[in-house]
């Protein structure tokens, strides 16, 4: 059976499309899904896709991607502010991998910092719909034999 890895959104992700498009693009969550889909499946992955707006309902799904081939994560902004984050990201075996669509290095000084980074695998940001498919990559070549 295939590995299988976890696509996670956090809050104002269901927005896409319609959300700042000028920062975000025009393409909308589920059409992100699918891309990432598609490179999951060709990197030989299952996969999973969840958003919720509410930082408890991301942390129980962490803790169910535990054991799982890795996480993709993009906490919106409770990446600026969860420490209850960074300690689920901390309780499991998997991987994490921190995603964001945009380049938040370039914008806002509030979003220079993560609270998340220090916990995960590592971090890409700023390739749009892009950033989850070196992840999902990423997770790929983390788990090559
Ligand atoms: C984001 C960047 C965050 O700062 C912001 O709060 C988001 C989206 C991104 O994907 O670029 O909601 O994570």
């Amino acid at each position: 059976m295939a590995p299988t890895i976890h696509i996670l959104n956090g809050p104002n992700l269901n927005r896409l499309g319609q959300r700042e498009p000028g920062i975000y693009g025009d393409q909308s969550l589920s059409e992100i899904e699918k891309l990432a889909g598609d490179r999951a499946k060709a990197r030989g992955f299952a996969i999973i896709l969840r958003q919720s707006n509410h930082e408890g309902q991301l942390i129980d799904w962490i803790h169910e991607a535990g054991d799982s081939a890795g996480i993709v994560l993009n906490a919106g902004a409770y990446t600026h502010t969860s420490i209850a984050l960074h300690d689920a990201i901390r309780s499991i075996a998997a991987p994490v991998i921190e995603v964001h669509l945009s380049n938040v290095f370039a914008r806002e000084s509030f979003r220079h910092h993560s609270t998340l980074s220090q916990a995960a695998r590592g971090v890409i940001c700023g390739f749009g719909a892009n950033s989850y498919c070196l992840a999902i990559d990423a997770l790929a070549d983390l788990s090559a034999p």
